[in-house]
């Protein structure tokens, strides 16, 4: 008897009840935290244009700690400006949880990187005339919508854990480099940000600050924060589950 012969309509029906209920089990496919499809900037410069992100396609998970690895110029920053919506693709998508970046208002982009990105920068961009308290509670204190007290006790207990319990009244003129870069970590943990995008966190300060920072970047990750790290740095590159190397604007 051939195989076509011995299908039997009844026991398919049974199958196909059984193969949907098994499907109903089987883990539902999980929507990457991040899509990027086919991205591309280029910025234009006078007459010359500048081709910062060649095609790069690439899917990071929740909860991924990834090293964005890669020399000077070969479009890191670009990339995770990008991923945090500061700049506007020239061609290409990102998808974050999903929702496409490209075509969001400017406001609904304020609102998706206040509930979603967390910027650490090369150069800690802190406000010299806040103390490091004020720093970190930047983006919440004239807030109107915020809950701004609990905001306060988030700021000091993340203050805290960078070991800053004791520099929370001081100004960024008055903390070490490595220091200043915990308190731009803390401020861009504030808003308990999904993803962390870090330029650069240890570029400026000494190798053991670096290795601090490390550390405290590896704790926040196993808390569940999905981290993108930017650097140059083989050594810092080997923190993270992932490294992704980047050369002349492309992904290798
Ligand atoms: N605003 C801009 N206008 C024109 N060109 C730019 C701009 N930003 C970056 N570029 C160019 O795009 C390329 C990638 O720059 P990007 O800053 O992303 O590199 P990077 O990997 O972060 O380098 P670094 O390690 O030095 O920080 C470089 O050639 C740079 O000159
Ligand atoms: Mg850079």
């Amino acid at each position: 008897m051939n195989e076509k012969n011995r299908t039997n309509p009844g026991n398919r029906k049974g199958h196909d009840t059984l193969q949907k209920q098994a499907e109903g089990r089987k883990p539902k496919e999980k929507t990457p935290l991040i899509e990027v499809k086919h991205l591309q900037k280029v910025f234009t410069v006078g007459q010359m244009k500048v081709k910062a992100l060649g095609e790069v396609s690439f899917v990071i998970q929740q909860g991924e700690f990834i090293a964005l690895q890669g020399a000077s110029g070969a479009g890191k920053s670009t990339l995770l400006q990008l991923l945090g919506g500061l700049e506007q693709p020239s061609s290409g998508s990102i998808r974050i949880s999903g929702t496409k970046l490209h075509g969001m208002s400017e406001d609904e982009l304020a609102r998706f990187r206040k509930e979603n990105v967390g910027f650490v920068f090369q150069f800690f961009n802190l406000i010299p005339t806040l103390t490091a308290l004020e720093n970190v509670m930047v983006s919440r204190m004239f807030d109107p919508e915020s809950e701004v007290e609990a905001a306060w006790d988030y700021a000091v207990e993340l203050l805290t854990r960078m070991a800053l319990e004791k520099r929370m009244s001081h100004r960024p003129s008055e903390l070490s480099g490595g220091e200043q870069q915990r308190v731009a970590i803390a401020r861009a943990l504030l808003n308990r940000p999904k993803l962390l995008l870090a330029d650069e966190p240890t570029g400026n300060v000494d190798s053991g600050s670096g290795k601090h920072i490390m550390e405290l970047f590896k704790k926040e990750n196993r808390t569940g924060t999905t981290i993108i790290l930017a650097t140059h740095n083989s050594e810092i590159a080997s923190y993270a589950n992932r490294i992704m190397k980047m050369k002349d604007g492309r992904i290798m």
